[in-house]
């Protein structure tokens, strides 16, 4: 979602903005801005991507040494020049760029009306600047002071930075929800909505955090609270490394991290266990280990992808710990006043660790004195450190906003969870532990071979890109893969797609079954394999085209199947990570063969920080 970036100090300050909203583009937006303060505040904005904003602001006076950028994915007002940020103030004096919501914009835009303030915009942003005007002209208080009076006063969630020509050496941000990086170099201080717009000029960060505001006035940096208490920073030193955030050769990011999975995949297990002695640890479930134990019930909340994760953990801790599992959409979740006790335990799932709904899920199952965990993959993010504990994930920064490497790393580390559990339960074996911890050892050698579908993969795409609907079928561990699928397909190349369970099928997906509608099913070898063998036959019994994910060597399936993509065979509990790298590959080729963004969807975002 909304991408902000800002710089002050001794460099000029529209390169790096704009390298910087280059590095944002990831998170998915509509529209994007600069301001840059000289002696003069001007701001340049457009409609549609940073290169169109690059091209409207050539020629145009750029220099600067204070300046600031955002990418705006529209909530307020839709997507045109004029709702683009950064917004003015009414004198034009002040300019503001702002990720989040500022719920109760229309309150305070109805009395600035009053007292004589005209909008440019039809944003809830717009609101934000002019009562901080309105406040520092009527109060005549100090710039600091003005912004925090009216932060006081909005409710919502918000990033912000404010900058103003009658503070030529001044930059304030402040944060309440999303979230907000401040990198510090020699005599240079940088702001971003995370790390990867920073990372070429500094290691050294402070992840601001909420009800913080970041003052810079003449080289000097102070955090506050909004409350004024002085707050002494955090310097963090970054891990991110710059060949993680670039292409390295890929055509697309996505590519780029689907075939990182072998490696992601160990990074996700290195040091947590030991196949030969059976030794498993997760710091943060052992450190939890009672309550895990001691739990009636897990509940899971998540959104999207990491939802999809959240499902294959159910199946997995049932499964193999015997703990009862729900898993709930995050957004659900938070406003359906759910039945929460002191001795659940809530994991929440994400990628991003921002995302909001999650983020407030957190927040309603803390307060009702439930144990929280993490499964994260940026480090730093506002979800591990709302949790009780976590495991991160460890993918590295996932661009595309297709989720891929990030999912298989998510079902890594609660397939290792699940794992504890168990063990420490009793529920499977010390031997069975390790037959266990043996296969998922082997299952990065086991994506490479998939991996090496590539070419023939795309040729199936090839034959399937015309195709207007797309239906994803499987049973038990296959389920939420045959979801993740679907999903893949209709975010990156806008065919629509629905995963199902396959037996479900006959309650309704049977009747859209003609010649024209490929299914592609889970098929691997395991418990329900029959089971699904039938549900192709009922598939292809109907004129439906079968592309099955089935496991090296079967010849039952391709009797019935159209296409059959062979998948090395593991253990029933670990076919997710395995099977579902065909699909993210199929999704790509098909999006990219239809001319599609596939790294940056339409109206899609990498972290959606509003509800
Ligand atoms: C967005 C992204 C998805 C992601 C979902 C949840 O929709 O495009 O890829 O799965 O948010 O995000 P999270 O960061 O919480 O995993």
């Amino acid at each position: 979602m909304c991408g902000i970036v800002a710089y002050i100090g001794y460099r000029e300050a529209y390169p790096i903005i704009i390298k910087g909203l280059q590095r944002l583009e990831y998170r998915g937006y509509d529209s994007a801005g600069v301001a840059l303060l000289n002696g003069e505040l001007a701001v340049y904005k457009k409609a549609g991507k940073v290169s169109e904003l690059m091209k409207y602001v050539e020629g145009k006076n750029l220099s600067g040494k204070i300046g600031m950028g955002h990418t705006r994915w529209a909530t307020h007002g839709e997507p045109n020049d004029r709702n683009a940020h950064p917004h003015y103030s009414e004198s034009e004096n002040f300019a503001i760029i702002h990720n989040g919501i500022i719920e109760n914009y229309d309150s305070i835009k109805k009395a600035l009306l009053l007292k004589g303030h005209t909008f440019q915009s039809d944003t809830d942003t717009e609101v934000l600047i002019h009562l901080i005007e309105e406040i520092y002209d009527t109060e005549n208080v100090e710039l600091e002071h003005a912004v925090r009076i009216a932060l006081l006063e909005v409710v919502g969630a918000y990033a912000i930075v404010i900058i103003s020509k009658k503070h030529n050496n001044q930059l304030i941000a402040a944060r309440k929800g999303s979230p907000i990086v401040l990198g510090i170099g020699e005599g240079e201080y940088f702001i971003a909505s995370d790390a990867t717009p920073i990372v070429e000029y500094t290691k050294n960060v402070v992840y601001v955090d909420d009800n913080e505001m970041v003052i810079v006035t003449d080289g000097e940096l102070t955090i506050k609270t909004i409350q004024n208490e002085l707050k002494t920073p955090f310097i963090h030193e970054l891990e991110l490394k710059m060949e993680a955030i670039e292409k390295g050769g890929y055509d697309h990011f996505m590519m780029k991290e689907i075939f990182e999975q072998p490696h992601s995949i160990w990074d996700s297990m290195r040091g947590r266990f030991d196949a030969k002695t059976g030794r498993l640890r997760l710091g943060g479930v052992a450190q939890y280990e009672q309550k895990f134990m001691n739990a009636k019930r897990i509940i899971i909340a998540a959104c999207g992808t990491s939802w999809h994760a959240g499902l294959v953990a159910e199946y997995l801790i049932e499964d193999l710990a015997r703990i009862p599992v729900e898993v709930e959409y995050a957004s659900e979740f938070r406003y359906r006043n759910p039945v929460i006790h002191e001795d659940d335990v809530v994991i929440a799932i994400s990628q991003s660790g921002e995302t909001a709904d999650t983020l407030a899920a957190i927040e309603l199952a803390k307060q009702k004195g439930a144990t929280i965990f993490g499964v994260c993959n940026v480090v730093g993010s506002s979800i591990p450190r709302a949790t009780h504990a976590g495991a991160y994930t460890h993918a590295g920064p996932e661009i595309g906003v297709a989720s891929t490497k990030a999912f298989t790393a998510q079902v890594t580390v609660l397939t290792l969870m699940a794992l504890q559990l168990a063990y420490k339960k009793g529920t499977i074996t010390e031997s069975k532990l390790r037959e266990y911890l043996y296969e998922l050892e082997s299952i990065p050698k086991k994506i490479e071979k998939v991996l090496l579908l590539n070419d023939s993969i795309k040729e199936l795409a090839a034959k399937y890109k015309d195709a207007r609907n797309f239906l994803y079928l499987g049973r038990g561990y296959g389920f939420p893969v045959a979801l993740e699928g679907a999903l893949k397909l209709k975010e990156i190349s806008y065919i629509h797609a629905e995963g199902y369970p396959a037996a479900e099928m006959k309650h309704g997906p049977i009747a859209l079954i003609d010649e024209h509608m490929p299914v592609v099913v889970i098929a691997t070898k395991n418990s329900s394999y029959e089971k699904v063998v039938s549900n192709i036959q009922e598939v292809k019994a109907r004129k439906g085209n079968i592309i099955a994910i089935v496991t090296e060597g079967d010849d039952v399936v391709k009797q019935f199947a159209d296409y059959v993509i062979e998948i090395p065979e593991t253990d029933d509990i670990l076919v997710p990570l395995v099977a579902v790298v065909p699909l993210q590959l199929l999704s790509y080729h098909i999006a990219v063969m239809r001319g599609c963004n596939v790294d940056q969807p339409r109206n899609l975002a990498k972290s959606v920080t509003v509800e």
